[in-house]
């Protein structure tokens, strides 16, 4: 189990702190724009049905949340769950349609939401960057519906040996672009190593079963460097 307690969560605050203001920018120069392409696919594989209620959880500057509320023609209505108010503060001034969503600045950890309250769950970048991954999994299903769904993006374990070893040269350029966009290199030293630390694929759905979760699967995008995972409550 990853638990790294108040220090991981002092250490992840100050990450995000340093780069709220250039997060979108340097996604779309790490990623070389990806990420909107992965977000999509995240959107599509939910499949939102009209007139249904999402928590998107570490929703950063809010672009599962727009995503969600296209897909849904407006009819959906989102609550965007982030512990740095400052990354909600973005997201706040790109979403231009505001009726149908709220902000919350919350930890993952202990969500301010009565019990089986959404049809969905997300979680777009956020789960490795948790204290305590098994908390924060049991406060999804606790919020969920029966019959609700969480579906989880991260960064994954790379299944083809070229492309991985590509993968590993390419990351650790990335804490230099850093430097040179943002002025710092830390924030992605950090984020290149939570990308290592982080679960497999197979052990990630071992931890969502303990969390109490049915039908869980797993989808690998461009060969796992990010994975979809799907889990039910039911
Ligand atoms: C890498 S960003 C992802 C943002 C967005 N979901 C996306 O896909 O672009 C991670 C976000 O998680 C938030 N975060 C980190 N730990 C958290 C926690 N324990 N509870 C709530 N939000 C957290 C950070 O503030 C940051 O906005």
């Amino acid at each position: 189990m990853q638990t790294f307690g108040d220090e991981k969560n002092k250490v992840v605050t100050k990450v995000f702190q340093d780069v709220f203001d250039r997060y979108d920018l340097m996604n779309d120069l790490m990623s070389l724009g990806i990420h909107r392409i992965w977000k999509r696919m995240f959107i599509n594989y939910l499949n939102p049905q009209k007139n249904t209620k999402l928590v998107d959880v570490a929703s950063g500057t809010g672009d599962i949340a727009r995503l969600f509320l296209k897909k849904t023609n407006l009819s959906g209505s989102v609550c965007c769950v982030d512990e740095n108010k400052d990354m909600i503060k973005i997201s706040k001034k790109k979403i231009t349609n505001k009726n149908n969503i709220e902000w919350y600045c919350n930890n993952a950890e202990k969500l301010p939401f009565n019990d089986n309250k959404f049809d969905y769950y997300t979680i777009s970048f956020g789960l490795r960057n948790i204290s305590n991954i098994n908390k924060a999994l049991d406060e999804a299903f606790r919020v969920l519906k029966p019959g609700g769904r969480l579906l989880c993006l991260e960064f994954s374990k790379v299944k083809n040996g070229v492309l991985n070893n590509f993968y590993q040269i390419y990351s650790k350029s990335i804490p230099k672009i850093g430097k040179i966009i943002v002025g710092k290199s830390e924030p992605y030293e950090y984020l290149i190593n939570s990308i290592k630390e982080f679960y497999s694929q197979e052990e990630l759905i071992k931890l969502l079963e303990k969390s109490n979760f049915k039908n869980v699967s797993c989808r690998n995008l461009n060969a796992g460097i990010v994975a979809i995972h799907s889990a039910w409550k039911i």
